[in-house]
């Protein structure tokens, strides 16, 4: 039986900051939620009753902020891949205003890992108001948005202490993806994917990542020691994570940093590359795997000095790293990795304060 990690652990212990540990401590936290989300004969269960009021929806709507905006982009993907349920994903802040629900039976799915958000709670209020259900995905039980949904889900990925979210980011898109699948199962839908077999290789390979840091410390001396800027570039769920990355970099660096569709660079952004311009890469995606090549060849014409990352069975020459393959819905989960290093070593060279970074709170419990 994993224990929950307890009081004790919130120490750094021999690590110089939370947010390498709390990085490192992702293998752990993903075998937890296997673990915890699994019944007594290794099958993902989840409770009969948010199961009900999933299935009872004909369209979902995930709101919240930031770092788990980000988790509900990866995740939108995965449950109308599996669970073939029309998904939303709004930043909490730009939702209440105008509440364009197209639906008659909404379910609503607010992500947060301190489950303080106010942003977040603010929508929460508005929704219980128009009679409709929610369900909370947090870290911290008994918080606002736990208390005042109607169902929760646990990230059990322990204390998050750096503001930079790291764990609960990866602890988020494993929960939803269990969520995906076992509402996939209820509905009787055809499954390609044993999340347990899946999420385990996920685990082994984000040790073998946490295991390579030096690569990524490297990356991080490589190409951003002088930039005033950084571009982040990947197609579907990369262009998800791409997001992430560059939230990860901008607030504990201070660089600016930009996560783009790759498509959309020709509608205006391609105009920001200059020569020697930070231009990061993801490609673990086959079906857009060219695709987002060509992206590159457009930027590197113009100067870029990109650093493709990309996926073991997708790698091509000049790739500067090659990740552990994993499912391909998943690869979120590995691909986030070496953008949190990258972050970690650029702020550490900049002398800046990795686990406080300045203006931001954990928890942005204003609106
Ligand atoms: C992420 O690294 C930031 N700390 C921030 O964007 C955070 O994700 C956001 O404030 C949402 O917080 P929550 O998950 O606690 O709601």
């Amino acid at each position: 039986f994993i224990a929950e990690l307890d009081a004790s652990d919130i120490e750094k212990g021999t690590y110089p900051h939370y947010m390498l540990k709390e990085i490192d401590e992702q293998p752990f936290v993903i075998r937890t939620i296997i673990q915890k989300y699994s019944n007594d004969n290794g099958e993902l269960v989840i409770d009969q009753n948010i199961l009900g009021a999933i299935n009872q929806a004909d369209r979902l709507y995930i709101i919240a902020a930031g770092t788990s905006y980000h988790a509900g982009m990866v995740g939108k993907n995965i449950i109308e891949r599996l669970a073939k349920i029309p998904t939303e994903v709004h930043v909490a802040s730009e939702f209440g205003y105008n509440m364009p629900l197209l639906s008659e039976k909404p379910l609503f799915i607010f992500i947060s890992q301190s489950g303080e958000t106010a942003d977040s709670r603010a929508v929460l209020v508005q929704i219980k108001k128009m009679g409709y259900q929610a369900l909370t995905i947090t870290n911290v039980p008994g918080s606002t948005l736990s208390r005042e949904a109607d169902y929760t889900l646990l990230l059990h990925a322990g204390p998050e202490i750096a503001v930079a979210s790291t764990k609960a980011y990866t602890a988020q898109v494993a929960v939803l993806s269990i969520l995906a699948e076992v509402v996939a199962r209820s509905k009787g839908l055809p499954i390609d994917v044993d999340l347990v077999h899946e999420l385990g290789i996920v685990a082994s390979a984000m040790e073998e990542l946490c295991d390579t840091r030096d690569a990524f410390e490297q990356i991080a001396s490589d190409y951003l020691s002088f930039a005033r800027s950084s571009f982040f570039i990947g197609r579907t769920l990369d262009y998800a994570v791409c997001l992430e990355g560059a939230l990860k970099l901008k607030e504990i660096s201070y660089i600016q940093a930009e996560g783009f569709a790759g498509g959309e660079l020709k509608h205006g952004p391609i105009a920001l590359i200059e020569e020697g311009t930070p231009v990061f890469v993801l490609s673990t995606q086959e079906n857009v795997n060219l695709p987002i090549r060509g992206n590159v060849k457009e930027v590197a014409a113009r100067g870029a000095n990109a650093c493709i990352i990309s996926m073991k069975g997708l790698e091509m020459d000049g790739d500067r790293f090659v990740l552990p393959q994993v499912h391909e819905l998943l690869t979120p989960l590995i691909s986030v990795v070496p953008m949190q290093f990258i972050a970690y070593y650029a702020a550490l060279h900049r002398g800046c304060d990795v686990d406080k970074p300045r203006n931001l709170a954990k928890s942005v419990t204003v609106e």
